[in-house]
């Protein structure tokens, strides 16, 4: 019996939601760096009185809420599918998307507090609250991420050392533009374009080396595998040092330039290490999945 169309399967649904949490979290980036964190007369689930926005930064931060309520129903619909079809997928890609759907609550009650509930909660607004949202979305994207990749295990048409290739390319490339938009480089303003592609692309960047050193331990090469994990890591920090965390003083700007610069080098030194690397054929493949 036919459930659905051929095409809709588990792992484009699931890579379909990460996109959809990293757009996310850009649009939270924005509504945060536009200042329009308590624009909608700091009432949440209403926004100014009502159900739609009557101002622009208002429209900002309800945007941003109902863009989350889509994807928090896409994530919650993933972990129902992984359940329902746990015969196909793997005990790693059901866990690691339940996580996330146990983290989406959360994350929106954080949310509400951010706009302070009403204005009921005092202190609502402050950096705290606005580090465990960003650390919440940001463990959301990553378990998203991990579910996407374990989904496509043994569906890739490329082999596991093309794959490895590419993936460190697109980090490293990333990087490179992250690096460009970041609050430490000149050519940036970091205005809130600037900040919400800057996430976008780190985002990207850090998914492509989460890829990368899963499936360099598959191929036994360790270095590059440690090299890119590494680089993954320091661009994590980095995009907690993009935030307003701490002071960014001139030490922490010479911090986030040098965090950067080793993600970079650690993530050029990988692509160079992989470049001698022979394809071996009888290298073990994952278990593939149906779904
Ligand atoms: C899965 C759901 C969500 C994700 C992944 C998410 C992600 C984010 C991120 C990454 C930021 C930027 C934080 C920063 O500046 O460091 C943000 C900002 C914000 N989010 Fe969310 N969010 C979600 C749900 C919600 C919900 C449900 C609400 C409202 C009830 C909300 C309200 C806000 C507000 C007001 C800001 C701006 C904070 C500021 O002005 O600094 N978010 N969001």
């Amino acid at each position: 019996m036919t459930r659905g169309p051929d095409r809709l399967t588990f792992r484009r649904y699931a890579a379909f939601t990460t996109g959809m949490a990293l757009t996310l979290i850009s649009l939270g980036i924005y509504t945060a760096a536009t200042g329009a964190g308590l624009a909608c007369a700091q009432q949440w689930p209403l926004c100014d009185g009502g159900v739609l926005p009557q101002s622009i930064p208002s429209f900002i931060e309800w945007f941003h809420r109902l863009w989350a309520m889509i994807t928090g129903f896409l994530i919650l619909g993933g972990a129902v599918w992984a359940w329902r079809a746990r015969d196909r997928l793997t005990a790693r890609t059901r866990y690691a998307v339940t996580l996330a759907t146990v983290l989406t609550p959360l994350q929106a009650i954080f949310g509400a507090i951010t706009v302070t509930l009403n204005g009921a909660l005092p202190g609502g607004y402050s950096a705290p609250v606005h580090a465990a949202h960003f650390l919440t979305g940001f463990s959301i994207f990553a378990l998203l991420s991990y579910t996407t990749l374990t989904a496509y295990d043994g569906r890739f048409s490329r082999d596991a050392l093309a794959r490895s290739r590419l993936a460190v390319g697109v980090g490293l490339g990333g990087l490179v533009v992250a690096w460009v938009l970041s609050r430490i480089d000149p050519v940036s303003s970091y205005g809130p374009p600037e900040q919400a592609a800057f996430y976008a692309v780190s985002l990207s960047a850090f998914a492509a080396l989460l890829a990368a050193t899963r499936w360099l331990g598959d191929l036994g090469e360790l270095i590059p595998r440690a090299a890119a994990g590494g680089a993954g890591a320091l661009l994590f920090v980095a995009m907690v040092l993009g935030r307003d965390l701490v002071v960014y003083s001139a030490a922490v700007r010479f911090v986030n330039w040098l965090v950067l610069a080793v993600a970079v080098a650690l993530a050029a030194g990988a692509a160079w290490a992989l470049r001698g690397v022979e394809p071996d054929v009888e290298r073990p493949v994952y278990g593939s999945t149906d779904d």
